[in-house]
């Protein structure tokens, strides 16, 4: 198999696109997708600070890699969700990513911050935690960067992320969820713009990236996450991606292009939590309500 640029021994075949390519093509390739999806869905201006939301795993290390190559003004956000051996460890690599690259990093320490750990939530409560975890993190990036002046929020998801979670909210016909998914949520009031580089570019090529350019990323999992049905999702996309390969991206690009709007959302009314002052329909905020039955 050679490289479809330089014909030297390549590393990857990129299925839909139908191309192989070596070690150097699939860095550049990976560089280009991101860029072009920035400018297709206009995220991100070059003068505009970016918050990036780091966990730790190789997806949101590639993405703050490629924003600093690309030469965006970006500082680094851990969360500390206090998950037992788990979250200590990803933090070092957090922090050593950083420090090699001199980086700027912010952390967030749950349990100094709010008084409660996910190890609490896990404990108290009987819903599914990773529910919760989702919530309190998007609370918190979101939190953080508005308190502190970044306009933008950078998260790492890529287009099996998206796929799957778009797949499950068709399925269900979930309107709302629908209406606000794809790669751009413009900022509104107390909520910043959130935006997803990596949305074209598929689990694979990030992981092959990562191991490509040595980055030192973590590879556990979440001790919480057995049993995800997107899981269920992810495997069922790629059965269809392996016999009909870019169905993903289609599915994902027409699906903002054309189906998103059909589900503009029937705006319910937001109100200010009258503890924290965040955005609700159902005050207080769903993350005060969680904070008061942990710390209580
Ligand atoms: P997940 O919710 O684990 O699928 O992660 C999706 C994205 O959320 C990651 O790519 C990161 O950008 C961000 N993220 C997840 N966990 C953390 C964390 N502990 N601290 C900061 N950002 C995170
Ligand atoms: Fe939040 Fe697993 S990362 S429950
Ligand atoms: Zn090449
Ligand atoms: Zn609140």
């Amino acid at each position: 198999m050679r490289c479809r640029i330089c014909k030297k021994e390549a590393v990857i075949k990129v299925r839909s696109f139908g191309i192989a390519l070596c070690e150097e093509h699939l860095v550049e390739f990976c560089l280009k997708r991101v860029k072009e999806a920035i400018k297709r869905y206009q995220m991100l201006k070059k003068e505009e600070p970016v918050l990036v939301a780091i966990s730790g795993g190789k997806d949101s290390f590639v993405l703050w890699d490629i924003l600093d190559r690309l030469g965006y003004k970006t500082t680094g956000l851990f969360i500390n969700l206090g998950i037992k051996s788990h979250s200590e460890k990803a933090l070092e690599k957090v922090e050593k990513f950083a420090n090699e690259r001199a980086l700027p990093l912010e952390i967030v320490d749950l349990k100094e911050a709010y008084g409660f750990t996910i190890d609490d939530v896990k404990r108290k409560e009987t819903r599914t935690v990773c529910a919760a975890c989702g919530m309190i993190k998007r609370y918190i990036m979101n939190n953080f960067a508005y308190s502190k002046g970044f306009p933008v929020l950078a998260t790492g998801h890529n287009l099996n992320d998206e796929v799957a979670t778009l797949l499950s909210n068709v399925l269900s016909w979930k309107g709302g969820y629908l209406a606000r998914q794809g790669p751009v949520l413009p900022a509104e009031g107390r909520f910043v713009r959130k935006i997803k580089p990596l949305c074209e570019l598929t689990e694979r090529e990030t992981a092959a990236y990562a191991i490509l350019t040595g980055i030192d990323f973590f590879e556990e999992r979440c001790p919480y996450s057995k049993g995800a049905t997107s899981i269920i999702y992810k495997r069922a996309l790629n059965l269809i991606e392996y016999h009909s390969p870019g169905t993903k991206i289609r599915f994902y690009r027409e699906f903002v292009k054309r189906a998103k709007e059909l589900f503009k959302r029937q705006e319910e009314e937001l109100k200010e939590c009258p503890n924290c002052g965040y955005p609700t329909t159902h005050p207080p905020c769903a993350f005060c309500r969680l904070r008061e039955r942990m710390t209580a």
